[in-house]
C-alpha cells in the first residue's frame, strides 16, 4: 500500500504507545483515522490532540475482546468514512506469572484482548476490505496485527503472553496465505517488537473490574514477571515512534514480517535450532544468566 492520503486507518489500542504513534504518523500522511480503545480518558486526549493538529479523526470506546464492540466500531467507521484501508489490530495486555499460577480469569482476559481482539478485527473488517477491493481496482488495503518477539519465543513466567502472541503470529501467517488466494489488493503484516517504552507494563490499568485479579494480591511469580517486564522496558533502545516509522515503511514495501529490533531475532534462533535438532529447549535468556538468577531469587529459591 503506497497511497495514504485520504485513506482510512482503524487503530485498536489507539490511545497509547504504538497505536498512538501509528495515529500520529497516519495523520501526518493525510489519513483519516478511527481510534478504538478501552481507556476513554486517554482516547479523548489522543483524539483532541490529533484534531487540534488538523487531522480528521473519530474515537470510539471499544473493548476488542467483545465481538459486539468491534462490530459497532466497523459500523461507525463505515458510517463516517465509507471504507477502511488500513487496519491495525494492535490493542494488547501483558500479564505474567508461572503457568500454573495464572487463573482462569487471567487466561480469559489475556486471550480475550490479545487473540480474540485480533480475531474479531479480522472476521469483521476483512470482508469489508475485500468487498472494497472487488468494487474498485484502485483500492488498496493492508492489515497489521501486533504480535511480539514473544510470539516467536517461550520465555519463563510469560506463558500467558507468549501463548497469545504465538497465536497471533500463526493467525497472521495463515491470513497472509488466505488473502493470497483471493486478492492482490489486500495485504497483511505481523509486527514483532521486543521491549519498547509504552504503557504495556501497566496493562492491569485496563483490566475489567470483573476480570478477577483486582482483589487478589499478585503471586511472587507474577511480581517477578512484572519486574522483568519493567526492566526490559527501562532498557529499551528504540521508541514507539521508531516502531511506527518502521511499520509504515513495511506497509509501503509490502513486507510481512516487521522486526523493529532485528537483533532480537538472536533469541529466536536457538529455539528453532532446538526444534529442528529435536533437543530440549534452552533458556531463551541463556545469554543473560543474571535475568534467570533474578527470577529464581524473586521466586524465593536459592
Ligand atoms: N511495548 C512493548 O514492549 C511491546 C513489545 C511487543 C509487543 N507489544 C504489543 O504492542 C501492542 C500495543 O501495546 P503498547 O506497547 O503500545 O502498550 P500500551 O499499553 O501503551 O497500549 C496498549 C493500548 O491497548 C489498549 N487496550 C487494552 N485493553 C484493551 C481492550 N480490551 N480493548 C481495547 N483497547 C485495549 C490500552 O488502553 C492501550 O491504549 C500490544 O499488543 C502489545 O502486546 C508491545
Amino acid at each position: 500500500m503506497d497511497k495514504f492520503r485520504d485513506s482510512v486507518a482503524v487503530i485498536t489500542g489507539g490511545a497509547s504507545g504504538f497505536g498512538k504513534e501509528f495515529a500520529r504518523l497516519g495523520a501526518s500522511l493525510g489519513m483519516k483515522l478511527v481510534l478504538a480503545d478501552i481507556e476513554q480518558s486517554a482516547l479523548d486526549a489522543t483524539v483532541a490532540e490529533l484534531q487540534a493538529a488538523g487531522a480528521t479523526v473519530i474515537g470510539r470506546r471499544t473493548d476488542v475482546s467483545k465481538a459486539a464492540d468491534v462490530q459497532a466500531l466497523a459500523d461507525a467507521t463505515m458510517a463516517a468514512f465509507g471504507k477502511v484501508n488500513l487496519l491495525f489490530n494492535n490493542a494488547g495486555v501483558a500479564p505474567g506469572g508461572l503457568v500454573w499460577e495464572s487463573t482462569e480469569q487471567d487466561w480469559d482476559w489475556t486471550l480475550g484482548v490479545n487473540l480474540h481482539g485480533v480475531l474479531h478485527g479480522l472476521r469483521i473488517f476483512t470482508p469489508l476490505m475485500l468487498a472494497a477491493a472487488a468494487a474498485d481496482p484502485g483500492y488498496q488495503g493492508h492489515i497489521v496485527n501486533t504480535a511480539s518477539m514473544a510470539g516467536l519465543t517461550a520465555a519463563p513466567t510469560f506463558g500467558l503472553y507468549c501463548v497469545s502472541k504465538q497465536a497471533v503470529v500463526a493467525l497472521s501467517e495463515t491470513l497472509f496465505h488466505d488473502l493470497g488466494l483471493v486478492s492482490e489488493q489486500v495485504k497483511c503484516s505481523v509486527l514483532c517488537p521486543s521491549f519498547v517504552a509504552t504503557g504495556i507494563n501497566r496493562s492491569q490499568r485496563n483490566r475489567p473490574a470483573d476480570g478477577g485479579s483486582a482483589t487478589t494480591a499478585p503471586s511472587r511469580s507474577q511480581l517477578a514477571a512484572q519486574a522483568m517486564l519493567d526492566r526490559g522496558i527501562a532498557g529499551a533502545t528504540i521508541s514507539a515512534q521508531d516502531v511506527a516509522r518502521v511499520t509504515f515503511d513495511a506497509i509501503r514495501d509490502d513486507r510481512f514480517y516487521i522486526f523493529p529490533q532485528p537483533q532480537s531475532l538472536a533469541t529466536v534462533q536457538p529455539r528453532f535450532d532446538d526444534i529442528l535438532g529435536m533437543r530440549n529447549p534452552r533458556d531463551p535468556f541463556g545469554g543473560h544468566p543474571e535475568i534467570r538468577a533474578a527470577v529464581i531469587a524473586a521466586l524465593g529459591r536459592n
